[in-house]
């Protein structure tokens, strides 16, 4: 067993122009952690996404996964390495379904990976029905995804984003488009789906009682930086977050 962090962000820096989307965000991620990322819009929240999962390159600063820089590598390999991502808005492959879609993915993780060779050998049907169980919408699997409800679709982006075992999972705003009566459904089967890996969860989320509820800890963006690091009922009463993210101020 080792102590270090399965994640750390140590002075990361990004600006575009005129606006600061990260300044000096220093995070310290145990193994294992629910870790919630809250702030109004444009507060940093997704920049820091990008920025983990080398979407984005910060101006300064570095990323280290298991104690080890990955601030150089792009995007491929930091997934290689074990760091996935769902994103704002799900990026799937709209003219196929849910099976074909993990099917691909399932391909794509596999070290001999062509896009020459048919996908679909090596029990890759095995897990995409595995996850399509485990993610409760096997009844949509063979549906085109463009006919899909809005929480089926956030479903398969997270299930894909699990096809590679990931040590940390960065889910950015899982229930947005999904309406509040399913929020609460959504974010049970997520919480349920990727209990049985060893994976470490970092979610983005707008609505306070999801964060409550499935967060060991929250981190408050505003304007780029992180003004509240603790336990959720730490942060929900910090003024400043009641101010500038919560807007529940007196
Ligand atoms: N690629 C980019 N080019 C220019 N400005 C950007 C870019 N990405 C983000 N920004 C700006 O950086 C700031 C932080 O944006 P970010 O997307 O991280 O916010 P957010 O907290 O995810 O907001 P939301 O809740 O609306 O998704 C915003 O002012 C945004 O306009
Ligand atoms: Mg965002």
């Amino acid at each position: 067993m080792t102590d270090t962090p399965v994640l750390q962000a140590r002075g990361l820096n990004k600006s575009f122009g005129a606006v600061v989307a990260a300044a000096d965000i220093n995070v310290d991620v145990p193994t294992g952690e629910r870790l919630s990322l809250i702030g109004a819009n444009g507060a940093g929240k997704t920049t820091f996404v990008n920025l983990v999962t080398g979407y984005l390159k910060p101006d300064t600063g570095d990323i280290l996964l298991e104690g080890r820089s990955i601030t150089r590598r792009n995007p491929r390999q930091i997934t290689q390495m074990g760091v996935c991502r769902s994103f704002q808005i799900p990026q799937l492959c709209e003219g196929m379904t849910p099976r074909q879609n993990l099917l691909v993915a399932v391909g794509a993780s596999r070290p001999n990976f062509s896009f020459f060779r048919p996908v679909g050998a090596e029990g890759a049907g095995e897990q995409v029905g595995e996850l399509l169980d485990r993610f409760g919408i096997e009844a949509y699997a063979d549906r085109p995804v463009s006919e899909l409800p809005g929480g089926v679709r956030k479903l398969l982006d997270i299930a894909m984003a699990l096809v590679r075992h990931p040590k940390v999972l960065l889910l950015d705003e899982p229930t947005s488009g999904v309406s509040s009566e399913e929020k609460f459904g959504l974010m049970d089967t997520v919480m349920a789906a990727v209990s049985s890996e060893p994976v470490t969860v970092l979610f983005v989320e707008h609505d306070m009682d999801i964060v409550t509820r499935y967060a060991d800890r929250i981190l408050a963006f505003y304007a780029g930086e992180i003004i509240a690091d603790d336990k959720p009922d730490e942060v929900l009463s910090d003024v400043r977050v009641q101010r500038y993210v919560t807007g529940t101020a007196k």
